[in-house]
């Protein structure tokens, strides 16, 4: 009789780097963090940047990050941001009107149409139609005015229909944007400046508020906060998020909750989106199947980082170990809120933690 052969165990290890609190802080660059990424280069080790932050292309944003780091051979395609997994959206809303909200300008708009999306709006765009939309823009009316778009397709009756309301980083103007967003949750089909009959009118059964098509919601970072160049943590787009649910509520008495869907980490989508990357990357270097034994996930941020490396159930086998570092978010000597596979001072020593560990 044979004995059983048990499978090999796949010993291969990658790593998926937090970017804000773990390779920069506040735009500086971390100690260790340019020696350690080129340490992995050298040693033909995976890894992928993993960052709830956004508002550029990955392009982009590769060669910011690049520069801060001193490295010209990073690629875009290691970089997952908050925003990544909203390339999946694009076959169901590219010749639909969607509205992008975060960032500066028209930046977002070009990123938006870099992914494939045809129809984008902004904010700018509404207040530029109609200054009156909101009234309290003494202090930013100029901004949109220089960069809202004159390219709307605005129907007979000032009207247009957005199929989606899209967050791809955290919101300049939260009054603004808060404004339009409540227009739109309490429009007619979400159609701008029209009022669904419906609204609240608890008397009509399956009817009320969000009944009557208005537009879905997505947001791309729950992050409450984030490690910047100020001594305490500072609000990131998920504070936003809170500011939208707490307004809604409160403008409908709590009649419904708002049906929002978020993806960035801590959330599978992110997660199932980085390893799909991280897989691809892998065959990029070494020419093999992709298949990874191990990834560590070295992150700042318990509830972003740690949680959603802990809760990850890959489809690939993969197991996810988390490491949490004490150089962003993290405070160190306290008791983190999601338990990591370990603590370490900063990132050097988390690759040092995972190569003895993985032997
Ligand atoms: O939540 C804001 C964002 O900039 C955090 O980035 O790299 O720490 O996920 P990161
Ligand atoms: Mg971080």
């Amino acid at each position: 009789m044979e004995p059983s052969r048990l499978p090999k165990p796949n010993s291969k290890i990658a790593f998926a780097f937090d970017i804000d609190g773990v390779l920069v802080h506040g735009g500086t660059p971390l100690p260790g963090a340019k020696a350690t990424l080129e340490f992995l280069q050298r040693k033909k080790i995976p890894f992928i940047f993993l960052t709830n932050g956004g508002g550029a292309t990955e392009k982009d944003h590769v060669a910011i990050h690049g520069k801060r780091l001193a490295m010209s051979n990073l690629s875009e395609h290691q970089f997952v941001q908050s925003h990544s997994p909203f390339k999946d959206l694009v076959p169901f809303l590219k010749d639909k009107n969607i509205l992008v909200l975060g960032g500066v300008g028209n930046r977002l708009r070009e990123v938006a149409k870099s992914y494939g999306f045809n129809h984008v709006l902004t904010s700018s765009d509404i207040c530029k139609a109609d200054p009156k939309a909101y009234l309290f823009t003494e202090y930013t009316l100029e901004h949109h005015l220089e960069h809202g778009s004159d390219n709307i397709r605005w129907g007979p009756n000032g009207e247009i229909q957005v199929s989606a309301i899209m967050t791809w980083s955290s919101p300049r103007d939260w009054g603004l944007d808060l404004q339009i967003i409540m227009d739109l949750l309490l429009s007619e089909k979400g159609r701008l400046n029209t009022v669904s009959p419906f609204n609240g009118d608890v008397k009509l059964p399956n009817l009320g508020y969000l009944q009557d098509e208005q537009p879905a919601i997505y947001f791309s970072n729950p992050d409450l906060t984030f490690a910047t160049a100020h001594p305490q943590p500072r609000a990131a787009q998920g504070s936003f998020r809170a500011a939208l649910e707490g307004l809604f509520a409160a403008r409908t008495g709590g009649a419904q909750l708002l049906n929002l869907t978020t993806v960035g980490k801590p959330t599978e989508e992110t997660y199932t989106y980085g390893e799909k990357t991280l897989m691809e990357w892998s065959k990029t270097i070494d020419g093999g199947d992709g298949k990874i034994g191990t990834v560590y996930m070295v992150g700042d941020n318990p509830a972003s980082d740690i949680q959603g490396a802990n809760n990850f159930t890959s489809k690939h086998g993969t197991v996810w170990k988390s490491i949490l570092v004490e150089t962003g978010i993290h405070v160190a000597g306290t008791k983190p809120a999601y338990e990591p596979n370990t603590i370490v001072k900063g990132v050097k020593e988390a690759v040092g933690w995972a190569l003895s560990d993985s032997k």
